[in-house]
């Protein structure tokens, strides 16, 4: 036994709360969100929050106000407030990494103070973000030249994970509060027909790239940097044109100057921000450059609007930790193995996808902190498209499948293009189908309706399928923020019930070494000594033949 796993944080299936969840789950497993709601004409006004620009309506997920008591009950066992506040000190909650996690750093107002180490991190963050807003207005108003003296209408973020996600979601999500006279692209993956179609039409004159990495060290990203730098010079055809061209975000700075990008022109963050946590640090340039850095301010403002809701909120209103407890609900006693994110709003198509990366890199884990083997799930799959369009793909498999699949619906309720009936005709379908997952439809119904006997089970609905229903007035840089920041914290919430890293990502890792290994042997001109298993030597050999043509 590891001097890890010798310490005493109780297993949390022992705790008292949990085991009480236990015993609880037995007695309400059968009961269906149909009778809880007969029994409790005010549910759909009770079980509510708001806080932060948000409502959330949590009424249509299988609990009574009894399931929500023991939730708040793990949540104080598992001293969630604590973890909470330690975050908020600065304190190394990130412990496999023994790293601050501090994001909420970056949205803090500059009169806050919020120490790393003894130092105060909140006056650094303020000067990046002024050095940010100086440089987009220069690249906005015109003002900052290419080499051959060209404005710069293109702009292409290159990153990837943490360095990609979050400005392709938030450059989607904004897109109406966008620079349109300006071209908005990102290249991630190393596939080269990444960096093609993000290319072919655009003229290096005017074209800034981003190269965005925490590292500066990413396979991926420093591949396409280098080609984007062979695209550029191919037409700029000088070395010192990449001083014009190229801006770097990174904690690296040596392997920016290495690159041949002036440090001047680079944008920092701290080891305290994870790369799925950056997109409101200087991660977010290329959304400030299309927004402006009045907008970026206002996400940010959101941001922090959530946070504060988070931190100082009785648990029991906290829109947070009530969509964390009730993931850990609907997760480990439902046995819910994935959640479906189902954005009503077009802007946000990118959102679940940018999820995917925050939830399941987060609580991904198979050990708690200490160490030893979880006793329980943790992180469900993400996943998600927006609606209506999910609504004529997937949506038959979480109405009449066999397996539960949780939904969070997220709407607004005034459209950023108003276009007839289409806003209520979206929101129609977005009510409908949380209506429908809840109550389905009867066999004594559809009888009733005159449904033909042998159609009845077809077509019946058993409802029960819990879901969140997230409301907010208008899609803004401030909602976004809220928005973004509500899940960073239910992930934060999760995580501490099942007593895990949220901030760490060591499994990503063992697939890199291998592929370090590998390139050489795809690469060299002699057939290579392959040690790997039999599959994988025959793939390589097999791509080694075909691949000539
Ligand atoms: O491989 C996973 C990861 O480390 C993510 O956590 C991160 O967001 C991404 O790679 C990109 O890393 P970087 O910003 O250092 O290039």
């Amino acid at each position: 036994m590891t001097d890890a796993a010798s310490t005493s944080h109780p297993r949390l299936t022992d705790r008292p709360a949990w085991q009480a969840l236990a015993a609880h789950h037995r007695q309400v497993r059968d009961l269906h969100l149909r009778q809880l709601f007969a029994d409790d004409p005010q549910r759909g006004e009770r079980l509510t929050a708001e806080g932060a620009g948000l409502y959330l309506d949590y009424s249509k997920n299988r609990v009574t106000d009894e399931t929500i008591k023991l939730l708040l009950q793990l949540a104080d066992e598992c001293g969630l407030a604590a973890r909470i506040d330690a975050m908020f000190r600065g304190q190394q909650i990130n412990a496999s990494e023994q790293r601050a996690v501090l994001h909420v750093a970056l949205r803090a107002d500059a009169s806050e103070r919020i120490e790393v180490d003894g130092v105060d991190v909140v006056p650094e963050v303020h000067a990046v973000l002024d050095h940010m807003a100086t440089f987009s207005a220069s690249v906005r108003s015109g003002r900052w030249l290419g080499y051959t003296g060209r404005a710069i209408r293109n702009v292409i973020n290159i990153g990837i994970g943490g360095s990609d996600l979050g400005p392709v979601m938030a450059y989607e999500a904004l897109r109406h509060y966008s620079r349109r006279d300006m071209t908005f692209r990102f290249i991630s993956n190393v596939d080269g027909t990444d960096f093609e179609e993000a290319t072919r039409d655009l003229d290096p004159e005017e074209t800034l790239f981003i190269i965005c990495s925490k590292t500066f060290a990413t396979l991926e990203t420093l591949t396409n940097a280098h080609t984007a730098r062979a695209w550029s010079l191919r037409k700029l055809k000088d070395e010192r044109a990449v001083q014009r061209h190229f801006v770097a975000i990174s904690t690296n700075s040596e392997g920016v100057a290495k690159f041949g990008i002036d440090t001047a022109n680079m944008f920092g963050f701290w080891d305290w921000v994870g790369g799925r946590y950056s997109m409101d640090s200087a991660v977010g340039l290329s959304t400030m450059l299309a927004i402006g850095a009045e907008n970026f301010r206002a996400m940010l403002s959101g941001f922090h609007a959530m946070d504060r809701h988070f931190r100082s909120t009785p648990f029991d209103q906290n829109l947070p930790v009530l969509m964390g407890l009730l993931a850990v609900w609907n997760n480990n006693f439902l046995g819910a193995q994935t959640v479906a994110v189902l954005p009503y709003e077009h802007y946000l198509k990118r959102f679940p996808a940018y999820l995917q990366q925050l939830t399941m890199e987060s609580n991904g884990k198979h050990v708690t902190l200490d160490g030893v083997p979880v006793d329980v799930p943790t992180g469900p799959v993400y996943w998600g498209e927006p609606g209506t369009n999910g609504q004529h793909s997937f949506y038959q498999l979480i109405h009449q499948g066999t397996r539960l699949v949780p939904c969070d619906f997220i709407g607004f309720c005034q459209p950023l293009n108003p276009l007839g009936r289409h806003h209520d005709l979206l929101l129609a379908n977005l009510f409908a189908q949380t209506e429908a997952l809840a109550f389905g439809k009867t066999a004594q119904q559809l009888e009733a309706e005159g449904t033909p006997s042998w159609l009845v089970p077809h077509r019946t609905c058993e409802g029960n399928r819990p879901t969140n229903t997230v409301l907010a007035q208008r899609l803004t840089p401030e909602t976004l923020g809220q928005l973004v920041a509500l899940y960073e914290h239910s992930v934060l919430t999760q995580g501490v019930i099942w007593h895990i890293d949220s901030f760490d990502q060591w499994g990503v890792e063992l697939g890199k070494v291998l592929a370090q290994r590998i390139i050489p042997e795809l690469e060299c001109t002699d057939e290579p000594k392959l040690g790997h298993d039999s599959s994988t030597n025959a793939l390589i050999r097999r791509y080694r033949r075909l691949r000539e043509g």
